[in-house]
């Protein structure tokens, strides 16, 4: 109901939210790409008697109200946590549910994806996944690819370090066929190898649910992404949430190792 309400909301231009709103947001600096570590829903559907897999089935309502958020708000690239190298070692019942879940959602939310101008990204080994969510995630990648408005990476059997070292062979290989030499390996060179290569790094990484760690996420991107922690479970970040973590970012001072600014 709230969400809901929010989410109407949301569409008007003289919304407040309780401390922030979305006009005033929009005032301040709008980070371009946001990485979100969508945790919590085991915890929110246990909470309420529920099976964790009606946690799961409300996350991807959140997912929705906050990709429709930021592309009023401007950002260009979301990248969103939904299935960890690790995740795996979960129950056989909870993959698979999941694995349906991700089939699912592809697929009936392509209209709405073409609709809102959305790019849709799949990041991660997508030789482990089922055929078929292997089949319709290409499927939505080449179909979403010419969206505009934004583009939402969706990392699906992604691991930071898996990432690294598929870098690595990369690299390797070009090295290893004369494209590029020792000297010329840098920065640049390794960001290109990357899942994320041509996107800007995130510059906020949110992550409701109440844990305070990455979990192999976007290890070499968050090198300078400011944290924002929430106790908040995923399937509760509605769009008023999303906002309060954007003004909070909005007040931080980065400082990528220089000082602060007037500062001699
Ligand atoms: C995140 O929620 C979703 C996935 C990892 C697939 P969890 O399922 O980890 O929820 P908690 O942390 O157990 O509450
Ligand atoms: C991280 O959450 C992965 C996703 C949200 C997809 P986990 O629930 O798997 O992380 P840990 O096990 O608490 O570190
Ligand atoms: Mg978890």
């Amino acid at each position: 109901m709230l969400k809901k309400l929010m989410k109407k909301l949301v569409g008007t231009k003289e919304v407040t939210t309780s401390k922030q709103s979305l006009a005033e947001i929009k005032q301040g600096p709008i980070p371009e790409h946001v990485a979100i570590i969508m945790d919590g829903n085991g915890r929110w559907a246990k909470q309420r008697g529920l099976p964790r897999t009606a946690g799961h089935q409300s996350g991807v309502e959140s997912l929705k109200e906050i990709v429709e958020c930021s592309a009023k708000i401007g950002i260009d690239y979301i990248t969103a946590y939904t299935f960890s190298t690790e995740n795996w070692k979960r129950p056989q019942k909870e993959v698979n549910f999941l694995m349906k879940l991700f089939q699912q959602v592809f697929e009936k939310e392509l209209d709405r994806f073409n609709q809102q101008g959305v790019k849709v990204n799949i990041i991660g080994y997508k030789d482990r996944l089922p055929d078929s969510v292997r089949k319709m995630a290409e499927e939505v990648m080449e179909i979403t690819a010419d969206n505009q408005t934004i583009t939402v990476n969706i990392a699906l059997d992604y691991g930071g370090r898996a990432e690294i070292i598929e870098m690595a062979k990369g690299i390797a290989a070009k090295v290893k066929a004369e494209q590029l030499s020792l000297e010329e390996i840098d920065e640049s060179q390794v960001a290109a190898e990357l899942y994320t290569a041509n996107q800007p790094d995130p510059a906020l990484l949110i992550r409701p649910g109440g844990e305070e760690r990455i979990s192999n996420f976007l290890l070499w991107q968050i090198a300078y992404a400011e944290l924002y922690f929430s106790q908040t479970c995923w399937p509760d970040f509605t769009a008023e949430t999303f906002i309060e973590a954007i003004a909070e970012f909005q007040s931080r001072e980065r400082r990528f190792g220089g000082l602060k600014k007037g500062r001699c």
